[in-house]
């Protein structure tokens, strides 16, 4: 059986009050089920906080990313070995509005994916297709390109103890869900992939999807023999939501 994962992703939203208001439901409400792990990805301000609230609770955090760089002239950046300093398990890498706004390309994040792993944080590699992309029918292609560019850096054996998120851009804060097959397809086509390299490997890769996941599709997505739980943007920013989505695991 592989591991299987709810992690929220709240993206540039939150405050203090607001925040505590949310951890300490989840807190109260997550239980402890094995093999199954709940998490949130924070902003950093926000991690201090969050281990304060979080720090004997069932439920795992993280960050959204991490620099490209160890340490130095680097004004802004924050480090792997930083945010493992507050706890954090997780680090989100090559998510979609990053790699499209803020400048991250396939080598940078296979920069971090190495980063975050000598911090022995998980890495949570998100990988996915735009719309254009879709319709002209290079799915495949680009995924398979943004995996094996941490591939090709790391080693096939650089994805142990990774996750991998599919997230189709079309269907990221738009409301429209890959549908169960849909995204099925394409997790399976990774493992595949993976498994062409290793075996043991791809069979104990955890594949989230993300994308407009809610807890009304939650169940039937995470039905899926492909599919190990989700990366969740909007909806983990509701307790009821994201709680809902973490019963349908
Ligand atoms: P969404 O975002 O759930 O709001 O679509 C998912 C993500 O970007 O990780």
């Amino acid at each position: 059986m592989r591991n299987r994962f709810v992690i929220g992703n709240w993206k540039l939203n939150g405050e203090l009050d607001a925040n505590a208001v949310l951890l300490a439901d989840l807190n109260q409400k997550v239980n402890r089920e094995s093999g199954k792990f709940c998490a949130v990805c924070v902003p950093f301000v926000y991690l201090a906080q969050t281990q304060n609230v979080l720090g004997k609770s069932n439920i795992g955090w993280g960050a959204q990313d991490i620099s490209r760089y160890v340490a130095g002239a680097y004004t802004g950046e924050v480090s792997a070995k930083m945010v493992s300093e507050f706890g954090c398990r997780y680090a989100i890498v090559g998510h979609s509005e990053r790699r499209a706004m803020l400048g991250d390309t396939d080598a940078v994040v296979a920069e971090k994916f190495g980063n975050a792993k000598k911090a022995v944080l998980t890495p949570v590699l998100c990988v996915g297709e735009t719309l254009d992309e879709r319709v002209a029918g290079n799915t495949e292609n680009v995924v398979m390109r943004q995996l094996h560019a941490v591939i090709e850096t790391h080693g096939v054996a650089g994805l142990s103890g990774a996750i991998l998120a599919y997230e189709p851009v079309w269907a990221i804060g738009t409301g429209k869900t890959a549908t169960p097959q849909e995204a099925e397809a394409v997790h399976a086509f990774l493992r595949a992939e993976i498994a062409r390299l290793d075996v043991e490997i791809a069979a104990a890769m955890p594949i989230l999807y993300g994308g407009s996941v809610k807890k009304a599709n939650a169940k039937e997505l995470f039905a899926m023999s492909n599919i190990d739980g989700g990366l969740i943007g909007g909806a983990s920013l509701v307790a009821e939501e994201f709680l809902g989505i973490w019963q349908a695991l």
